[in-house]
């Protein structure tokens, strides 16, 4: 019997989900830089966040909130990248059982697919890392997993970033999901022996291509969009 519109499992989504293996690595940089170069392409791109936490914590450098970098990439209004911010910049989990909001998964996966269905490709950015916590049992890992996004990984260039990324790249796999990129941030402009190194290995041990992103000055989209133009973005969004 040909299945019932209830039975079908959701459309495939198009696009990635940028995770990193610390929060601050740049998971919102790259995010922005890859949303804003399809968008200079002519690619109607949307991206999504989970949860934003910490927005009564600015950044001390000045930078933008991640959801207000990432809409003004798109063309969204930040509110359209999500439906949840607190002010505390602890993990979600916490965030949101201090706020007596607990997060619904499923609802946290409507509306990533709802922002996916205004555009042809969704970024989505992470948590944290992929262990992170949006409730207590369900973590960025999960969310991945039931979106069906492939992830970019963003990594440090320096001394741990081989563990790091490898322990990031094993649970995704363990989980199912495919990891198409790795992206060292900041990449220095005289890297050293180690840091090249770094890069090498990371590639050998994982399989999969590592990229750098540089200091990107005045985080505009264009300026944005300029440091991703090297990276085969068309194959991470696959
Ligand atoms: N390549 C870069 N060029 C300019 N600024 C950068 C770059 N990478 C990171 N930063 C700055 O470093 C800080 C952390 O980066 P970012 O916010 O992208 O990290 P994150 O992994 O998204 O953090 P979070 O876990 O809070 O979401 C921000 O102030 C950001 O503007
Ligand atoms: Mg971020």
């Amino acid at each position: 019997m040909p299945p019932t519109p209830t039975d079908r499992e959701p459309p495939p989504l198009r696009g990635c989900l940028v995770t990193g293996t610390d929060t601050g690595v740049g998971k919102t940089i790259v995010a922005a830089a890859i949303a804003a170069a399809l968008r200079a392409d002519g690619v109607r791109v949307a991206a999504c966040k989970p949860v934003v936490t910490g927005v009564d914590e600015p950044d001390p450098s000045g930078a933008p909130a991640d959801h207000e970098l990432l809409a003004a990439c798109t063309g969204q209004t930040p509110g359209d990248v999500t439906a949840a911010t607190f002010g505390a910049a602890v993990s979600p989990h916490l965030a949101a059982a201090d706020a007596g909001t607990p997060l619904d998964p499923d609802a946290l996966l409507q509306n990533a697919r709802a922002v996916a269905a205004t555009a042809d490709v969704l970024v989505a950015e992470g948590v944290g890392g992929l262990l992170v916590p949006l409730t207590p049992q369900w973590s960025v890992c999960d969310y991945a997993a039931a979106l069906g996004l492939p992830l970019v990984v963003v990594a440090r260039p320096g001394l741990g970033t081989i563990n790091h990324t490898c322990l990031t790249v094993t649970v995704a796999r363990a989980a199912g999901l495919r990891v198409r990129g790795i992206v060292l941030n900041p990449w220095p402009p005289a890297p050293t022996a180690m840091e090249r190194d770094n890069a090498r290995t990371i590639a050998a041990l994982t399989g999969v291509r590592v990229w750098t992103l540089a200091q990107v000055v005045g985080l505009t989209p264009d300026a944005l969009a300029a440091a991703a133009a090297a990276w085969p973005i068309g194959d991470w969004i696959a």
